[in-house]
């Protein structure tokens, strides 16, 4: 499936249209409605387009939290879509024992320049624009045991729009494009290769992940969803021997937010690097690349350590 449906009216340009809510990963209100709604306009940049209108979808605790908590996430989201150029012309609330928060949105799409997830080729290097660890990292926040410093590069990176990302696909000719969430890196990486037709190897070491991201995992603070996410692609994966456990659940950590996964032709490789430094993201880490073989397998080689 794609990140987002593509409309083509009769009359005027293509539409893409998304939606996408969470449960906070943060504390602060106002953060949490920030990351949801970056996390709902990733999947408008990961289709090439641009966001232009949205509507809040909430569900909110009305027995236990007070309304000013509601009015702080919803002034996150307003304010990071209007970032993004995306106004929030409304949106529903429901009750519901558990907080969730996140956007619809609409984007339009130049329809020439559609990026997918099934146009990937052999040859094309894999490129990273943010680094794991968002999983682990919400996972520690609940225990209280992510410091300070770290804490706040989380938010900034988890609330950092895909768009700079979007515009270096673009403008380096990405042939194909998916945001990394709640599948993990190997999860999306396995759609992208299936629906492209192709496969993938990957060497361990250039994923980017965040310095706190190991120590943490290998204390046992990894999410459910890790183990989950394994347990989808462990059928079209093959680990190099020397990969931990710790490796593995990176591999497969749940992102919110996470940043583009770029399959972007092998000429290209320098351009694309050079677009994203030039527009500041997270990361910019070629983490692999596609070759020939089953649909959707991915080699996890122990390479890449610096
Ligand atoms: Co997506
Ligand atoms: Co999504």
């Amino acid at each position: 499936m794609e990140d987002a449906a593509i409309l083509r009216p009769e009359n005027g340009a293509p539409l893409v249209f998304t939606v996408d809510f969470i449960t906070p990963v943060v504390d602060r209100a106002e953060d949490f409605g920030a990351i949801a709604a970056a996390n709902s306009l990733s999947d408008v940049y990961a289709m090439g387009a641009e966001p232009q209108v949205a509507l809040a979808i909430c569900g909110f605790p009305d027995e236990e939290l007070p309304s000013e908590v509601l009015r702080r996430i919803f002034q996150g989201g307003r304010d990071k879509a209007a970032e993004a150029g995306c106004a929030v012309v409304g949106g529903h609330t429901v009750l519901d024992p558990e907080l969730k928060y996140g956007l619809c949105v609409i984007g339009s799409l130049d329809s020439n320049r559609a990026l997918t997830q099934n146009a990937a080729k052999p040859g094309d290097r894999l490129v990273l624009t943010k680094p794991l660890g968002f999983g682990i990292a919400s996972q520690a926040i609940k225990q209280e045991r992510l410091g300070e410093a770290d804490l706040g590069r989380v938010v900034e990176a988890m609330s950092a729009l895909n768009r700079g990302a979007r515009d270096a696909a673009l403008a380096a000719g990405a042939r194909a494009a998916t945001d990394v969430t709640g599948f993990g890196l190997l999860g999306h990486l396995h759609n992208m290769m299936l629906s492209s037709g192709v496969a993938a190897r990957v060497q361990v070491g250039a994923v980017p992940v965040f310095d706190f991201a190991r120590p943490l995992a290998a204390a046992g603070l990894v999410p459910g969803g890790s183990a989950k996410n394994l347990a989808y692609v462990e059928a079209h994966t093959r680990f190099a021997a020397s990969l931990d456990e710790t490796d593995r659940s990176i591999l497969a950590d749940p992102q919110t937010s996470g940043g583009l996964l770029l399959s972007v032709p092998a000429e290209s490789e320098g351009q694309l690097l050079a677009e994203l430094e030039a527009r500041g993201t997270w990361a910019r880490s070629v983490i692999g690349e596609v070759i020939a073989g089953q649909p959707g397998s991915i080699e996890v080689e122990a390479g890449g350590r610096s």
